[in-house]
């Protein structure tokens, strides 16, 4: 199996490439999380934040995994070692591998609502639904969303160990664009209900005075998630880059598609949530999927338009999915000498095991509290805001001062492009990325525990 490494395929196009990283990077985080996230946390002001860490630390980060991955065409723990041998580095692959790991396990559990709605979709959504309701009885079951989680890590286990991912990445490039103009009908429709005004009021119109660390936090803590950045997913994804691609540009194609999505769902989410529910727009994880349905019901065909809708959703969380559990079975095959299809099932099947207590925390075991979050939003917390800045932070400060930025920077330039890796890079990744991290999480885990 070890000598894979030699034969690793490589995309055979610019445009594969691409749309693998794509696949990763537009997912849930831009529908579900990327909205509820800004409504906790007042919206506005957090739009901007958040589009101030995508630039100063998403951007030269996703570069620099990108680079990392196809410089030593390994999976994350490989690639540290291959870069700097018999030094601890590894463990920030390490890191990356259990962070997938973590992450898949409750991503597929709100994957599992997504696949759910494509049937309440079906079943019709009506203006006067009570959505708020038909959410929580839902993620209230137990049987049910332990069936749907378990059916979305089937599907992600069918996909790895079968090998197809290739496939379905190009199924997406077929896919994303009609995502992309459902997410538009959405917002024409949001944006012309009466009382639209106030909800953009709140999306658009920042008040600063709401900022508090927390807010800084949270920004850094969305815009890895979102990007796929800081577990090594773009490590392993740049690990079958081909030698003819130009980094900085293939980065910022990815960064600015993952980033315009987001946006987009802000924009058919707010206006939304402010004329058709009095759900509070700092209402958490159900904030998509109460808001959308009640869209939907606003709209002519509005349950075909839902059941696409989900479907689409599904499927962009699929090609996250994929390449959260490709980390940690590149990392069993490469590292373990695992055999890829069995690996893929049992790490995927412990995963699966892992994700059923995020769904307990809704009903079983809706007593657990940890700083006031109930499970799933624990392991979120954990992921997001401690495991995947920390791992983003070293990955910064390995590739400025142990590879070193001009490295890097040589490698990431082999061939031109528009954007070229300059001196601008040395600084965003050696000084600004690992103070601006290290210092918004220092403060908010101190304030946390205050
Ligand atoms: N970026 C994905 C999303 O926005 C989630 C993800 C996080 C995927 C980390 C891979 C690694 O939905
Ligand atoms: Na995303």
């Amino acid at each position: 199996m070890k000598n894979d490494l030699q034969k690793r395929e490589n995309w055979t196009t610019r445009l594969g490439f691409i749309l693998a990283a794509a696949g990763s990077a537009v997912g849930l985080g831009n529908i579900w999380r990327f909205p509820y996230v800004t409504g906790t946390n007042g919206g506005a002001a957090f739009l901007f934040i958040y589009l101030i860490a995508i630039i100063l630390i998403g951007y030269p980060l996703m570069v620099t995994e990108m680079t990392l991955g196809r410089k030593t065409q390994r999976n994350p723990v490989g690639a540290f070692k291959a870069l700097a041998p018999n030094t601890p580095w590894w463990l920030v692959g390490g890191l990356g591998v259990l962070t997938g790991f973590v992450i898949l396990s409750y991503y597929s559990v709100v994957a599992g609502w997504s696949l759910a709605y494509i049937f309440k979709a079906l079943g019709g959504f009506v203006p006067e639904m009570a959505f708020g309701e038909v959410f929580t009885d839902h993620i209230t079951g137990v049987g049910v969303p332990i069936f749907w989680h378990a059916v979305f890590m089937a599907l992600t286990i069918g996909v790895i160990s079968a090998g197809v991912v290739k496939g379905i990445q190009r199924a997406v490039k077929t896919l994303m664009p009609i995502l992309f103009i459902l997410l538009v009908v959405l917002i024409i429709r949001s944006l012309t209900l009466d009382g639209a005004s106030e909800g953009l009021r709140f999306y658009l119109s920042p008040d600063f005075s709401e900022i508090t660390a927390q807010t800084f936090m949270d920004a850094i803590a969305q815009a890895f998630f979102t990007l796929s950045l800081g577990m090594g997913a773009i490590i392993t994804y740049g690990s079958y880059l081909s030698e003819d691609a130009n980094i900085g540009d293939n980065a910022a194609y990815v960064v600015g598609l993952d980033t315009l999505i987001a946006v987009m769902a802000g924009l058919a989410m707010f206006p939304a949530l402010f004329a058709l529910t009095d759900v509070s727009p700092d209402a958490g994880p159900g904030l998509t999927f109460i808001t959308l349905p009640a869209v939907f019901a606003e709209m002519p065909l509005g349950s075909f338009f839902g059941f696409i809708f989900f479907v689409l959703l599904s499927i962009a969380a699929l090609t996250s999915a994929i390449s959260l559990l490709e980390v940690v079975v590149a990392w069993a095959v490469d590292e373990k000498d695992i055999e890829r299809k069995k690996a893929s099932i049992i790490v995927g099947i412990i995963i699966f095991i892992v994700g059923i207590p995020p769904v307990l925390g809704y009903s079983a075991w809706s007593d657990f509290s940890f700083l006031g979050f109930d499970v799933l939003d624990t392991y979120d917390w954990i992921a997001n805001s401690i495991f995947l800045p920390l791992g983003g932070l070293l990955t910064a400060v390995f590739a400025g001062y142990v590879w070193k930025a001009r490295n890097l920077a040589d490698e990431a330039n082999k061939v031109g492009g528009v954007i070229n890796i300059g001196e601008w890079y040395g600084f965003l990744v050696k000084i600004v990325v690992p103070i601006a991290i290290a210092v918004v999480m220092v403060v908010t885990i101190a304030q946390t525990l205050m």
